[in-house]
């Protein structure tokens, strides 16, 4: 029974395959964390559900250890819910009133309720059994006459068992540098990760990992949790003066504020958290597993992502049917399946200065619409894509021209440009309207089967003054609600076409856009050598099926650091496979090259996308090293990625993981067999490497032939 009540100690259990979360009803009505972690049985809970006073300063500890953290009476620790009621009164007293247990999904909500207001909270739990994840979020309900104001919606506050798991890992970064990993050991204090820019942001990434101080790749406990927000969003891991480690996250509740009428629901994003004892690898192929399954978008889950071609980095905005042709021959050649043209084909839009939100087809530089580049695309075999950004608007377009009042903004301040726009308010439903007619227009209209949507700004000047000041403070969510509106709309009247978030890169990367998004565009930096670190964060909460990366020019534009062809594909073969550099100026022999790699990348994506992950060496030690394997462990793929040889050193080991210990593997390197090993053999003993020179790579396939 994956979740039950046992009315006597007033425990609730949640169990999942390999885990117990166990939470009870203490003494004052609150809902308390006894267990997270390693089955356990719930009568040996029993004795913590105690109050635990320190002093008058600190009379009543035991909230810290909540589920649910309201903010009022006596507790001080990080709250997850406040709340301003008609009369002024911003306390809340929430205390157990009822709980319900659902089969089908596996679920328990517990209700909670405030002694004199008619203010209700549902704690939702979610079971995912076989991945040991639980989804959690919360449901605010306005049960009376009164409206309230609510200040803080938080979705879920995690315990951590035990403070010695106060290793803290996450990501920090920044447009061409997202994803970096980060670890920091928490003393007592808070530590926040949070964006407040209208988006996921590349600077933070919605998850947290919290570990012993030896967890690794393979050993070690580890508690972890993802945020499905897109908007602004706030995690603060807090170690408490009496030890408690614990997370509170969800919606930021910075410049926050909903009015919650007469019957009104607040629904909370939903925060998942999940538990593993086989170190950080373990909690990504969990978290892996779960996003195919659970998360991407149904229709094209169990696809195989295309590899595509995309004309950025070759023509920038510069984008003309005649030689997006050319290119489109050159890319059809290499085997490329998909072929997408960027921004610049639509208004004035010659540079980042004007046209945008004019999404009419620039007829100077496609005559006859979109048609014939279209039909010369699918003519060559390949699928169309087309570039879009449609939160955005120049001053200098048709659209501002016409609606200058759509725009987020303060009467009293010019809003500040970024990247010489201004971004759309979403809040509003003639906005919203405006871009679902649009994009179904050009998806009706067109042969178009993928989108790229960018975003390349954050929110500034976020004024909304039309409507009641109580109100203006909704639009963080309310943008993200209507945007999630759009997609699942277009999604369901263009099931064919595929869907990638990018915000400049990786600024648009969470669980809660991956319900609309098939994948994501993770990075502007398409340095194959940097992209290995972001790859790397990356890979640790989000699946390597939805990563798009791409293959650029020799030497690369950002850092100019100039790699061989092959180590650049199998970086990005590391991932979903694109091609994103200026094919009119690769050699013969690279574009030789090019298409031998796209035809080993399609015989081998499917243990890529599909398979599990295991990092076997990270970037930063010098030797990149990444693990595929299928689920029957009939086939694996590794890809080893140096960064320069150094004294003169000798090869080097590295040892697999995910094999059959008894099987037997066929172990070949650049097509010629290596050696016959047992998958113990591969682990325990490894596989030497040699990797001459700077940049030297290798691709290592295994196949079981007992
Ligand atoms: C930022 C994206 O990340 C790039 O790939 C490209 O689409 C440009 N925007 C186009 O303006």
């Amino acid at each position: 029974m994956p979740v039950f009540y046992d009315q006597d100690t007033k425990i609730f259990v949640l169990e999942t395959r390999n885990t117990s979360y166990i939470i009870g009803i203490n003494q004052a009505g609150g809902v308390q964390s006894l267990h997270w972690g390693e089955k356990v049985n719930h009568t040996d809970c029993v004795n913590m559900l105690k109050p635990h006073s320190h002093s008058s300063f600190d009379p009543n500890i035991e909230k810290e250890k909540e589920e649910c953290c309201p903010w009022g009476g006596l507790f001080y620790a990080e709250p997850s819910i406040k709340a301003v009621f008609f009369d002024g009164v911003r306390d809340l007293k929430m205390t157990y009133e009822t709980h319900t247990i659902n089969k089908s999904p596996d679920e328990l909500i517990v209700t909670m309720k405030d002694e004199y207001y008619n203010m209700e909270v549902d704690l939702v739990y979610r079971i995912i059994e076989e991945f040991d994840l639980i989804e959690r979020h919360c449901i605010i309900r306005n049960t009376g006459e009164d409206s309230f104001l609510m200040e803080n919606a938080g979705s879920a506050v995690w315990n951590i068992p035990n403070p010695d798991n106060s290793k803290l890992t996450y990501v920090s970064g920044k447009w061409a540098g997202e994803s970096q990993l980060r670890q920091y050991s928490l003393t007592e204090g808070k530590f926040v990760l949070e964006s407040r820019k209208g988006f996921t942001s590349p600077n933070f990434n919605p998850w947290f990992a919290l570990s012993n101080e030896a967890a690794d790749e393979e050993y070690g406990t580890v508690w972890f949790g993802v945020l499905a927000w897109s908007g602004n969003w706030k995690i603060t891991v807090e170690k408490t003066s009496f030890g408690n480690v614990r997370v509170v996250g969800g919606i930021n509740d910075f410049d926050f504020g909903w009015e919650m009428l007469k019957g009104a629901a607040f629904e909370t994003p939903v925060f998942v958290g999940g538990y593993s004892n086989q170190g950080y690898g373990e909690m990504s192929r969990k978290l892996h597993e779960y996003q195919r399954k659970y998360i991407l978008p149904k229709e094209h889950a169990d696809k195989p992502r295309k590899v595509l071609y995309n004309s950025w980095e070759a023509t920038g905005f510069n984008v003309n049917a005649e030689e997006q042709m050319v290119l489109a021959e050159k890319a059809a050649k290499l085997g490329v399946e998909l072929y997408v043209i960027d921004d610049g084909w639509f208004g004035t839009r010659n540079n980042d200065q004007s046209g945008l939100g004019d999404w009419h087809v620039n007829k100077n530089k496609f005559p006859e619409g979109l048609t014939p580049l279209i039909k010369k695309v699918n003519a060559l075999g390949m699928d169309f894509g087309i570039w879009v950004e449609p939160e955005m608007v120049n001053p200098d377009s048709e659209l501002f021209r016409a609606h200058p009042d759509w725009v987020y903004g303060f009467p009293t301040r010019i809003g500040s440009l970024g990247r010489n726009q201004l971004v759309l308010n979403l809040s509003k439903d003639e906005v919203k309207d405006f871009i679902l007619d649009f994009m179904s227009d050009l998806l009706a209209n067109n042969n178009i089967k993928f989108i790229k949507w960018d975003m390349n700004r954050p929110v500034s000047e976020p004024g909304w003054m039309e409507v009641p000041e109580k109100r203006r403070k909704e639009i963080w969510v309310r943008h993200i609600i209507n945007l999630y509106a759009i997609w699942s709309k277009l999604k369901s009247m263009f099931p064919e076409v595929v869907f990638e978030s990018c915000a400049g890169g990786g600024g648009r990367i969470d669980l809660g856009m991956m319900r609309y998004a098939d994948q994501f565009w993770a990075s502007d930096n398409t340095d194959a050598f940097d992209r290995l670190s972001i790859q790397e964060g990356y890979s640790y909460a989000y699946c390597s099926k939805a990563m798009m990366c791409w293959v650029t020019d020799p030497i690369n534009y950002l850092n100019h650091r100039k790699l061989p062809i092959r180590y650049r594909f199998l970086s990005a073969m590391m991932g979903s496979l694109g091609i994103g550099g200026n094919l009119n100026e690769w050699s013969d022999e690279d574009l030789g090259e090019a298409g031998r790699m796209v035809g080993l990348y399609k015989e081998i994506r499917h243990i890529v996308q599909e398979g599990k992950q295991y990092r076997l060496s990270s970037p930063g030690s010098g030797k990149a090293a990444v693990q595929y394997t299928d689920d029957k462990m009939n086939e694996s793929v590794v890809f080893v990625l140096g960064h320069s040889q150094q004294f003169a050193e000798s090869p080097f080991r590295i040892y697999l993981k995910g094999l059959a210990p008894e099987r037997t593997y066929l172990v070949e390197c650049e097509g010629e067999e290596v050696l016959r090993m047992s998958g113990g053999g591969l682990k325990n003993v490894g596989l030497p490497i040699a990797l001459k020179g700077d940049f030297g790579s290798k691709i290592i396939r295994i196949k079981a032939v007992d």
